[in-house]
């Protein structure tokens, strides 16, 4: 069996102690230098934040992510949520890529990429997975809510492009479950029914249901927002 270049044989070690932030709790703070400045976490606050990492620049898949991501951002934007992309490169490989892009394929990228040389922020976040690349950052995705505490993450290989829809699809319904108080179903779309929380009482879970399983009630979405799914 021939393993992938960068890929050590698993050598019975348990994983690596960094495993990066976790669900609902503080994401790391970083002050880092970026293509649009310098930029801080903590200037995020009360706005949403979708920080996300590439292996790197001048590669095939993270062009086609950040021509994906730029094409979207008004969509980002009109959710109180900021981008901001990250990789183990320098800020001068990041430009140039940038520029690149902009002459190539005719997207201007507006939001900041973070150069993490130091590889300080992508330490912290768990970005760096060893048995992946030595060095290069993974495809992760680090969805933190306008107080700073990370509501959801995702890593992928080199290999796959992440789906920008189905980002933007986790935010609408992270922000429409911690508005209405309810859960979201699988495949759900903006618009969509939603689910009641289960209940944790037996007196409420055994009241009538409209013949709906106590543990399963759907409800429709009446917020008023019926989002359009993007294609
Ligand atoms: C890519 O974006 O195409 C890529 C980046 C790093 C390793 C392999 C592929």
């Amino acid at each position: 069996m021939t393993l992938p270049e960068n890929r050590a044989p698993f050598d019975g070690m348990a994983p690596s102690a960094n495993v990066g932030p976790k669900l609902d709790e503080p994401a790391p703070l970083f002050t880092a230098r970026t293509t649009l400045g310098t930029c801080a976490l903590e200037d995020y606050r009360g706005q949403w934040v979708v920080l996300f990492s590439h292996p790197a620049d001048f590669t095939p898949v993270c062009t086609s992510e950040f021509i994906a991501f730029q094409n979207a951002l008004p969509e980002f934007e009109a959710l109180n949520c900021a981008l901001i992309g990250l990789s183990v490169d320098s800020v001068y490989s990041h430009i140039a890529w940038l520029e690149s892009i902009e002459a190539k394929f005719d997207v201007k990228i507006t939001f900041p990429v973070i150069e993490d040389v130091s590889m300080a922020v992508s330490t912290a976040y768990g970005m760096i997975h060893e048995r992946s690349s030595s060095t290069a950052t993974v495809r992760s995705v680090f969805i933190i809510d306008p107080n700073g505490i990370l509501k959801a993450l995702t890593h992928y290989p080199l290999t796959v492009g992440r789906s920008v829809n189905e980002l933007l699809r986790l935010l609408k319904g992270l922000q429409l479950s911690e508005r209405e108080s309810v859960a979201i179903p699988a495949e759900w779309q903006p618009g969509g029914e939603v689910l009641y929380n289960a209940p944790c009482l037996f007196n409420d879970a055994i009241k009538a249901h409209d013949g709906q399983a106590w543990y399963f009630r759907k409800v429709a979405n009446d917020t008023g927002e019926q989002d359009e799914v993007t294609s």
